[in-house]
């Protein structure tokens, strides 16, 4: 291969297929089956975005090639080699300092994660070592985490705050991710969750904390520019159904769209509040009651689902299956943290998706691509390999991309690009 161009302009021939969801919204119920198969596939991409996917016999294949080649276009042969979309990764808390392996293993012998959370450990011990962390500190170890997950095909990744739960550290972890997105190829969306914890300073006074987030901080995080979404923690013991309401809804004014941690927990009704605010995705729902599902469906939300959380918590998995057969949009994330699930592993989630929650193939594919897009407002730019969206996709080392989840638990990325540009 000649070094790609930078402006992303790139031909690729020899796919031995293409399997990607087609469409710019997210998929749902019985649409999340519908792939797209392309056995000798081609793909052109123009200053970075995608003019043709589809058979490299097809007369629009040489139409799009002849105008890249013509730009200095660069050429990879992917020799038979499957094709999928880039993954995104719409989940996850990857800007943080210090680990806490030590909890690991005591849930491992039986401590709930609430119990670690209520002493005092969990959320509040990287809170400690995230405000004592520099802004080169976080930038460094957000880098490594981003180059893992892009080995592992992730080539967008959704990133929160809520390690600082004051506000100059919870900028220094939006900012790291600003730098970030400057400086490596993964594109990052970062999302405000000040609303992660009770910090020391607001111990025992939820609400006032929320006061605060609202009247300080959420005004100046929208000024900024600094973050997409507003994420919260509704979960019993953390922020109940009103405080989160009222934190989304200041939110939603500001325009940063609400995201939640709902119901992973306890039944509290978190899903429900999803709903009720039109928020763009509900994340865990192991415990999201029938009723509050529907009422996802019916607003359009999108269901994400964290099976890596679920399997390091030792919970039963989400009800994935269901959600998809009630006509949910369903997306997969990994819900990369130190505490509750220290891992990015796209192939885990591949497994544990097929073998242990009842998806099919298909289904997880679009759940970890165009419907992570989804969950991220960002179905229209990503998440499938078509005419209009972007450069974004892995050529596999593997000849199908069944193997996805056939040859589990291995790494099969052998190449990713992003915008068209080879990042990997
Ligand atoms: O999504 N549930 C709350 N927040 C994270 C865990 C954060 C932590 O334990 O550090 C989660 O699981
Ligand atoms: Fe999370």
């Amino acid at each position: 291969m000649e070094g790609s161009k930078a402006d992303g302009t790139l031909v690729v021939t020899g796919i031995g297929e293409l399997a990607t969801a087609r469409g710019f919204t997210a998929k749902s119920g019985p649409s999340m089956r519908e792939l797209a198969r392309v056995k000798e596939a081609a793909i052109v991409v123009l200053r970075g975005e995608i003019a043709f996917a589809g058979p490299e016999a097809d007369p629009g294949f040489a139409a799009a090639a002849e105008e890249a080649m013509a730009s200095g276009a660069a050429r990879v042969d992917a020799r038979g080699a499957a094709c999928v979309p880039g993954f995104v990764d719409s989940h996850t808390h990857f800007i943080f300092a210090g680990f806490r392996e030590d909890e690991f293993f005591w849930r491992l012998s039986g401590m709930p994660y609430m119990e670690i959370h209520r002493k005092g450990g969990g959320i509040r011990r990287t809170m400690e070592a995230t405000r004592a962390a520099s802004a080169q500190d976080l930038r460094e170890a957000g880098a490594e985490r981003l180059s893992r997950m892009l080995s592992l095909g992730v080539t967008t990744v959704e990133g929160k705050s809520g390690y600082g739960l004051d506000f100059p550290t919870e900028l220094r972890q939006l900012e790291a991710m600003r730098d970030l997105a400057a400086s490596q190829p993964v594109r990052i969306v970062p999302t405000y969750m000040g609303a992660h914890s009770t910090p020391p300073e607001f111990e025992g006074r939820p609400g006032d904390y929320i006061d605060f987030l609202i009247k300080d901080c959420l005004p100046e995080v929208a000024a900024w520019g600094l973050a997409r979404f507003a994420d919260v923690f509704c979960e019993k013991g953390v922020f109940g159904i009103e405080d989160s309401r009222r934190y989304l809804l200041a939110a939603r004014n500001l325009g940063l769209e609400p995201k939640l941690h709902a119901d992973e927990v306890v039944s509290l009704g978190g899903a429900g509040l999803a709903a009720e605010v039109f928020a763009i995705s509900a994340d865990h729902l192991l415990k999201a009651s029938p009723k509050d599902l529907d009422a996802m469906a019916e607003a359009g939300v999108v269901a994400t689902c964290l099976p890596l959380t679920a399997f390091s918590l030792r919970e039963p998995y989400a009800d994935a299956r269901g959600m998809i057969d009630r006509g949910l949009a369903l997306a997969l994330a990994s819900d990369m943290n130190p505490g509750s699930c220290y891992s990015q592993s796209i192939p885990m989630i591949f497994a544990l998706a097929t073998v242990a929650m009842g998806l099919s193939f298909e289904e997880t594919l679009v759940a970890l691509t165009l419907n992570g897009a989804a969950a991220l407002g960002m179905a229209n730019r990503i998440g499938s390999v078509e005419a209009g969206k972007r450069g974004d996709f892995l050529l596999l080392d593997a000849p199908k991309p069944e193997h996805l989840a056939y040859h589990f638990g291995m790494n099969l990325v052998a190449q990713a690009f992003i915008g068209g540009v080879r990042a990997l």
